[in-house]
């Protein structure tokens, strides 16, 4: 078994380049996530830490970095440009679905234009574009299930402390990872009750025929192709169609695969139930460790909070309100707007709680957003 031992003395270097640790060259062995920090793990081809007696595992140097998330301008004054990328993308994406229906994928750059775009955004401010992603579509769910696929992934990696370069990685793999879609008898994803043995194997097959569509175009990394072949995977080793286990799942299929089960779950579709965002949320969080990589997850909830942006919650006062930001030190206390009173009916006047401020209020459940009859634009900005 081999040992990490953390000499937090070293420095690793943050150019580009192999890190370099008192100035030789060591390789990265992996990454770890440890709150908000992401835990950048590396080995010393000269081990300068000698291992305990009569353990005969090599030792490794370690050196951890905190990478700090931190947004440059405000909500409000991101959103337009979210919602102008969110409109800029569909027609890309209707694009490179109707290549592959045709059997191959030649033109990526518009694909990798929007991500870039997508990327920039919630680096800006990630709650802009995240609060899209309760916008459904469902005559056209593979569409708007790429995008907000790619917009939570983006945000996720970026909550991991991935640099730039490797979000837009994975924004690209994100994007494409449900190509194989237009591949799959359109009946079978449009069912809507049980689909037997046979139908489901079809259904599966997905994975595999849009792994190997998007393996054969040049102009994409393999990293792509690789997430649409694992995206149903399971940590557990109980997914499709590979039956790979735990971290031999790519890293940002894991990803992925988050933000494709919470995409699914909120979206009305032909076959299981709708969730409200919040439970959603709590749907995926409970299977953290089995069906999701664990650690994250808890990136995850630090993107959406516990009650997204854009849904509703009831407050101990008995008032139905909107919520309109997070607190990232508290995601049980975020920023709403109360539109409600206890009776159901709505104020002429809004008003703003921060409930990490107003100590003696607190969220009591979620609600569903459905019995408003609310234009949540209106009072997102
Ligand atoms: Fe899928």
């Amino acid at each position: 078994m081999s040992k990490k031992i953390d000499t937090s003395s070293t420095d690793v270097s943050s150019k580009s380049g192999p890190p370099e640790i008192i100035g030789r060259a060591v390789t990265v062995i992996g990454e770890e996530i440890d709150g908000d920090a992401l835990l950048v793990i590396v080995e010393d081809t000269e081990p300068e830490v000698e291992a305990p007696e009569g353990d005969a595992a090599t030792p490794k140097a370690v050196k951890r970095r905190k990478i700090v998330i931190t947004d440059s301008i405000d909500f409000g004054d991101e959103l337009e440009d979210a919602r102008s990328i969110q409109d800029e993308a569909i027609p890309v994406i209707k694009d490179f679905m109707s290549q592959a229906s045709n059997g191959s994928i030649d033109d990526v750059d518009a694909a990798k234009a929007i991500v870039e775009k997508v990327v920039s955004s919630i680096f800006r401010n990630q709650d802009s574009m995240l609060s899209l992603i309760r916008v459904k579509n469902e005559e056209q769910y593979t569409i708007g299930h790429s995008l907000n696929v790619a917009v939570m992934a983006i945000a996720i990696g970026r909550q991991m402390g991935f640099s730039k370069e490797k979000v837009k990685l994975l924004g690209l793999s994100a994007i494409f990872h449900d190509v194989g879609r237009v591949l799959v008898p359109e009946a079978l994803l449009k069912k809507s009750g049980p689909l037997t043995d046979e139908e489901f194997s079809a259904v599966k097959k997905h994975t595999s025929l849009g792994s190997e569509l998007l393996g054969k175009c040049s102009a994409l990394p393999e990293e792509v192709a690789k997430v649409a072949a694992e995206h149903h995977e399971r940590y557990d080793a109980r997914g499709y169609e590979l039956g790979l286990e735990g971290r031999d799942i790519a890293l940002f299929a894991r990803v992925v695969a988050i933000a494709d089960v919470y995409d699914a779950a909120t979206t009305n579709l032909p076959y299981g139930e709708t969730l409200k965002q919040a439970d959603a949320v709590k749907f995926i969080y409970d299977r953290g460790g089995k069906q999701f990589d664990k650690r994250i997850l808890e990136k995850f909830l630090k993107c959406l909070g516990v009650y997204p942006i854009g849904s509703f919650v009831r407050l101990s006062t008995g008032q139905a309100a909107l919520v309109r930001g997070q607190n990232r030190s508290n995601l049980l206390r975020p920023k709403v707007l109360v539109l409600f009173d206890k009776e159901g009916l709505r104020y002429h006047r809004t008003f703003d709680f921060d409930l990490l401020q107003e100590e003696d209020k607190h969220v009591v459940s979620a609600i569903d957003s459905s019995e408003f009859k609310v234009n949540v634009d209106e009072y997102l900005v």
